[in-house]
């Protein structure tokens, strides 16, 4: 199955982990990578061009480092302006049934504070469940997240790791509920 990462970070120069994850996304012949702020460095997104893209994939992820519990605002922008009722929802809006959609973020805030009790008070789950809420409504398959944490501390060893552990994802990840 040919996947489209869709990622959404705004420094990418000043990135090592979604940099890094980039770069060896880009050596799989059955991935595609494409990137929202270098394709729109104005931020003024090519709707039909985004949704052409969409149709022509059965599983999309969402990649992006996590800020303030978010997305970074041009994806929040490309969730507003492309997911478009009459096209995702609504009447005839049935662009994006059955298809896979997964989430692959890096956190600053370590595993451990991503629980309940937890400096960061929630899961990783429950932080991007705006996500998954989004896919039921649009009728797509939500794919449980894939994560890493704690970004200042993690090893050149790790990170090789992280990357090989992402690909796979990609490749068997799983359909949640
Ligand atoms: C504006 C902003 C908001 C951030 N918010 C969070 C946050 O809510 N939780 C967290 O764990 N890290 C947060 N971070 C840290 C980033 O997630 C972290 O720097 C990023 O995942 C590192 O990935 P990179 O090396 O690809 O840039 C934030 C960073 C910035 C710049």
């Amino acid at each position: 199955m040919k996947t489209l990462v869709i990622v959404s970070h705004p420094n990418l120069t000043a990135s090592r982990i979604n940099k890094a994850w980039i770069e060896e996304l880009q050596k799989h012949d059955n991935i595609d990578v494409h990137q929202l702020y270098k394709v729109y460095p104005d931020e003024e997104i090519d709707i039909v061009s985004e949704q052409k893209l969409l149709e022509a994939y059965d599983r999309i992820i969402f990649q992006y480092p996590l800020y303030w519990y978010s997305t970074p605002p041009l994806l929040k922008k490309w969730f507003d302006v492309v997911l478009q009722h009459g096209w995702a929802y609504g009447p005839g809006g049935d662009k994006m049934k059955g298809k896979e959609i997964g989430v692959a973020i890096s956190t600053y805030g370590a595993a451990e504070s991503y629980q309940r009790g937890g400096a960061n008070r929630f899961t990783i789950e429950e932080i991007v469940r705006p996500i998954e809420a989004l896919c039921h409504f649009i009728s797509a398959s939500y794919l449980s997240p894939f994560a890493l944490s704690d970004v200042s501390n993690v090893t050149d060893e790790q990170l090789e790791q992280s990357k090989f552990d992402y690909v796979n994802y990609i490749r068997s990840i799983m359909t949640v509920g």
